[in-house]
């Protein structure tokens, strides 16, 4: 076993988006344009409802897909396909785009706190024209696995024989959300050639001999396992890892394809009513 070293630590840009919200982002910034195959990483944690409040609008994507996980408050999502997303603490909402969705994404709630992730995920050039898909899954249905100190949550992948309910064929996302005791050792496989990184937003850890302060991202270098030790409040962090696709990225806003005229394409569908093509789709709840 090889132990992944940190490649590089980034500390999250504060960035407003929506109709005016404040998110938290590390990946899809200049020190991190892009972590194949993941495009961006929001995490979105406030207390104040003039961070939240106004919400995202009705938005277009193209070309990938999108994952929420909320760890607090109350969202409503609304798209294209006719779904109509009731997203709580503890749920995930995977959303993939493909050839075209416009949504909306607004807070449920007037106080309190707001606060979770989103994620971008790249499709292959094969997948970035096919039909929307959306699934949502509430905390229930999401396992957790606890063990010596560690509480896992698994959003995708595997662990300790359980399963996570998303499903990822082109990339075999492995997503987990894992909570340490104070001082506790944690180790985990990982696949050789996938990109993995770790994101930590409560307590601190160590691994490879590296500190990792809250709010930072921290990019994983080659090997075949990750070990951390959490600091002496504990540690909470989430664990991604993916295959890379190797492909050409043009990215510009909301639209992520594999070259500049199917970047023109998608504006101009966009403005010309022809983004979405598909508007009803199954919703598994
Ligand atoms: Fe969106």
């Amino acid at each position: 076993m090889t132990s992944r070293s940190i490649r590089q630590l980034v500390h999250a840009l504060a960035i407003t988006e929506g109709a005016g919200v404040t998110v938290h982002r590390t990946i899809g910034t200049p020190r991190v344009r892009h972590l194949d195959p993941f495009l961006m990483l929001d995490h979105f944690a406030s207390n104040d409802p003039d961070d939240y409040i106004a919400g995202f609008p009705d938005h277009p994507h193209r070309g990938f897909i999108t994952l929420t996980y909320m760890l607090d408050g109350h969202m409503e999502h609304r798209d294209s396909m006719g779904n109509r997303g009731d997203l709580r603490a503890g749920g995930i909402q995977w959303m993939k785009a493909a050839s075209g969705v416009i949504h909306s994404e607004m807070p449920q709630q007037t106080n309190g706190l707001m606060r979770g992730f989103q994620l971008w995920i790249n499709l292959p050039a094969y997948e970035k024209m096919s039909d929307p898909q959306y699934q949502e899954f509430s905390a229930e249905r999401i396992p957790v696995v606890k063990l010596d100190g560690a509480r896992v949550k698994i959003i995708s992948g595997e662990f300790a024989g359980q399963r996570g309910p998303i499903h990822d064929p082109h990339t075999a996302i492995q997503y987990f959300d894992i909570s340490l005791a104070p001082e506790t050792a944690f180790t985990h496989r990982l696949d050789g050639s996938a990109t993995a990184f770790l994101y930590l937003f409560e307590g601190s850890l160590q691994t490879g001999g590296t500190a990792v302060e809250t709010h930072a991202l921290a990019v994983l270098g080659s090997g075949n396992e990750i070990a951390v030790s959490a600091g002496p409040k504990g540690a909470r962090f989430i664990l991604l890892s993916g295959r890379p696709l190797h492909e050409p990225i043009v990215q510009y806003g909301p639209f992520v394809m594999n070259t500049e005229p199917e970047i023109r394409q998608a504006f101009d569908d966009y403005r010309h009513n022809r983004l979405v093509r598909i508007r009803a789709q199954t919703v598994s709840k």
